[in-house]
């Protein structure tokens, strides 16, 4: 089901020293108009037309705008860990990246409602301990956050977004790889900010998702005293844009 409201996405800009913002016309979809999972009614306050006055955190230097053709889809959060291998023999060398496993919760309705709250929530999610049960919903405070899918590299080591489990089949599964990086304000301890794009496996109309606010997920600097395999908690909001308008 399709709001079809038309809205316009203000990028930020970080830095004095970047271009003037880029302005594109987007349009959201009213995810939250039915309630897949059965579990709780969405008010009709988190319209995601709301989305007309989210602010897409900008990275410095700056990652690529999405293309005119894409649309907001969703505004999630994922939490999980960044994983990491020592195989090797040295322990002078640094671990090297393997994957990624995180669970994703739709936070577009704070996104409308609470900006600030929004910008917060990696943190918050970080705090966390690991959810127990990934089929729960986050409780962050007092309203739970609920499910939207899972984050995983799949048997091609393919960065993958799958939606389809939380019953959200309009946004599929997606598959990206790295399109532009930008490292984070606070690069010693949080994975750096992503603009990743859509890979062949995709089903669905994910076309491009950013990475953005990470909270931790950083590997220890060398395999020294480091077990074969490494898990790095993290957080990070994921924004992801749609082919369908
Ligand atoms: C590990 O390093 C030691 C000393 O450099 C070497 O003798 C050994 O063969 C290495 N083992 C592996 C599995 O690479
Ligand atoms: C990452 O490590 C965790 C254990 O911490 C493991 O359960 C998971 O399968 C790993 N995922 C990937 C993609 O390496």
């Amino acid at each position: 089901m399709k709001a079809g409201h038309l809205f316009t996405t203000i990028l930020a800009i970080a830095s004095t020293t970047l271009a003037a913002p880029a302005v594109t016309r987007q349009q959201t979809r009213a995810l939250f108009s039915t309630n897949t999972h059965g579990r709780r009614q969405i008010p009709a306050e988190c319209d995601l037309a709301g989305l007309d006055d989210v602010v897409l955190p900008v990275a410095n230097p700056a990652l690529p705008s999405p293309g005119e053709d894409q649309w907001l889809a969703a505004v999630i959060i994922g939490r999980g860990v960044q994983n990491y291998t020592c195989a090797g023999n040295d322990s002078s060398a640094a671990p090297v990246a393997t994957g990624a496993i995180a669970t994703l919760y739709y936070a577009s309705c704070i996104a409308v409602q609470d900006p600030d709250l929004l910008a917060a929530l990696p943190g918050e999610a970080f705090k966390l301990p690991l959810p127990a049960d990934p089929l729960d919903d986050l409780v962050c405070g007092a309203q739970p956050i609920e499910r939207a899918g899972f984050h995983f590299f799949n048997a091609a080591k393919t960065p993958t977004f799958d939606f389809r489990e939380s019953g959200d089949e309009d946004l599929g599964l997606g598959l990206v790889t790295v399109g532009a990086r930008s490292p984070a304000p606070n690069a010693a301890s949080d994975v750096p900010w992503l603009f990743l794009t859509r890979a062949a496996g995709s089903e669905g109309p994910i076309q491009s998702i950013y990475r953005l606010n990470t909270v931790g997920g950083v590997a220890p600097a060398t395999c020294a005293g480091q077990p074969k395999d490494i898990s790095v908690e993290y957080a990070a909001q994921y924004w992801a844009f749609s082919s369908d308008p």
